[in-house]
């Protein structure tokens, strides 16, 4: 009869503990908004306990990019907590990945300041989310100043050819948040069309 060894007992232990990480990271990630009727969504209600990755401060980037001398706004990105654990193991999003882009308006004189910026109230909430079940894998959605629900804006809106064309990592502004970046590039997994200015 075939017997395990404490030995062989002992590296079967061993090769689950270093495998098991990889496993959960390609599970699909259940601390994100349920996708309603229509793949409609909300504002995920806690999105501000979820993971920092960065801000931008009047990045403009856009066609409808405001003018240089309009106020600057910040621009806070949040992603599911399961899923940037996943992206710290695997330098990849895993199915239902969420994200929140949180704009905020900004200000200089309040309070003791008198220079730099600090951020103030929400103007918007935009959306965008890595999920099979909608077409093409991602959908983009503007909240506008609401919590929605908000169903997926149409294939043709500019979200999705901008983050298709200009991402550092899947359709998403990796080259954006320095600390995910390092990770990609560690792992291989920037997009081999990436480029790193664009004129
Ligand atoms: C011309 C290019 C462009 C277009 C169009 C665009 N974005 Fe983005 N998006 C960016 C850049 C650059 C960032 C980097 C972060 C920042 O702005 O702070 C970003 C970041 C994001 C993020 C944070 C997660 C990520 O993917 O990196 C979300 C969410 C987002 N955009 C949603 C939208 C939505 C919704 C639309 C359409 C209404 C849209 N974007 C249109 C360029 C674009």
């Amino acid at each position: 009869m075939f017997r395990l060894s404490a030995c062989t007992l002992a590296t079967l232990w061993i090769s689950a503990a270093f495998i098991s990480p990889r496993v959960v990271a390609q599970h699909a990630a259940d601390d994100v908004a349920p996708l309603k009727a229509n793949h409609a969504l909300e504002v995920p209600a806690n999105y501000r306990e979820w993971v920092f990755l960065s801000a931008g401060l009047g990045m403009s980037y856009g066609p409808n990019a405001a003018p240089a001398d309009a106020p600057q706004p910040f621009t806070n990105v949040y992603v599911n907590p399961s899923s940037y654990r996943a992206f710290m193991q695997t330098g990849r999003w895993p199915d239902r990945t969420q994200f929140v882009l949180e704009i905020r308006g900004s200000a200089t004189e309040g309070s003791i300041n008198r220079g730099g910026k600090y951020q103030t109230a929400v103007r918007a909430v935009e959306m965008n989310v890595k999920d099979s079940r909608l077409p093409g894998g991602w959908g983009f959605y503007n909240f506008g100043s609401g919590a929605g629900p908000s169903e997926p804006l149409p294939q043709s809106a500019s979200c999705y050819s901008c983050h298709a064309t200009n991402t550092a990592v899947e359709h998403t502004f990796v080259q954006f948040y320095p600390s995910l970046m390092e990770v990609a590039r560690r792992l291989g997994t920037v997009r081999s069309d990436y480029r790193e200015k664009v004129d």
